[in-house]
């Protein structure tokens, strides 16, 4: 088994690519689609402290700012270019969000600090070990009825879906979640898991899955 890292996979892989990420993913991954449907599904109150993990060029942070402007929301990632589009797209939006460097296996907050979790096409760019050291994370940042939120490639239910799972499944680090595997991960430290529906994109069919500190 591969061993859990400090280094990370950018966002399209090569980073040449990543001043292109905007724009794929709004043209062609259609991307504010399934991240609104995640951000209804999160139901973000006043107040609330919300952490979008592994943000990349914070969208998803962004707008959860804009759906619910009294909550405090925070983004982080790895890639330090993509957090100053991060910074720039925010600053332009009037959508303040505080974004940090860092690692989602050793995340830079207190336990217990989050109400909500939210986490858009990441966690396939983890390694396995990283992902269940990700869970522990997660679950020790999250307040006692916080809950996780994630969109991310999940077990195809369309044949398109199921055509492409092979092809997909040769990327060691999305195994996992083709093999259905992130309820069980994510539940693991002590969530209560679901999956909540499917969403299809030309990449694969991604998946909704809601964990819950109970
Ligand atoms: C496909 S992008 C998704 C970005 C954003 N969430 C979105 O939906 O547009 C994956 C992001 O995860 C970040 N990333 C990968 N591994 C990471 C890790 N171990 N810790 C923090 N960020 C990571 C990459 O830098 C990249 O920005």
């Amino acid at each position: 088994m591969s061993k859990a890292n400090d280094e990370y996979i950018p966002a399209l892989s090569y980073r040449f690519l990543t001043p292109f990420y905007d724009f794929i993913q709004k043209y062609i991954v259609r991307d504010v689609r399934y991240k609104a449907l995640l951000i209804a599904q999160a139901n973000i109150q006043a107040g609330h402290h919300v952490l979008d993990l592994g943000c990349g060029t914070g969208t998803l942070a962004i707008m959860a700012k804009q759906t619910r402007p009294a909550a405090e929301v925070s983004g982080l990632d790895a890639d330090p270019d993509m957090l100053k589009v991060a910074n720039y797209k925010s600053a332009q939006m009037n959508a303040p969000v505080k974004f940090d460097v860092g690692f989602t296996n050793k995340l830079p907050y207190p336990d217990q600090s989050f109400d909500r979790v939210l986490s858009s096409i990441m966690i396939h760019h983890l390694k396995t070990p990283d992902k269940w050291q990700t869970a522990r994370e997660v679950y020790r940042i999250l307040k006692p009825g916080g809950q996780l939120h994630i969109i991310d490639f999940g077990k195809p239910v369309t044949w398109y879906g199921k055509l492409l799972g092979p092809l997909l499944h040769k990327f060691e680090e999305a195994n996992d979640n083709i093999e259905g595997k992130l309820p069980e991960i994510f539940g693991a430290p002590g969530l209560k898991t679901e999956i909540l529906g499917n969403f299809w994109t030309f990449f694969g069919d991604l998946a909704f899955l809601k964990g819950e500190k109970v």
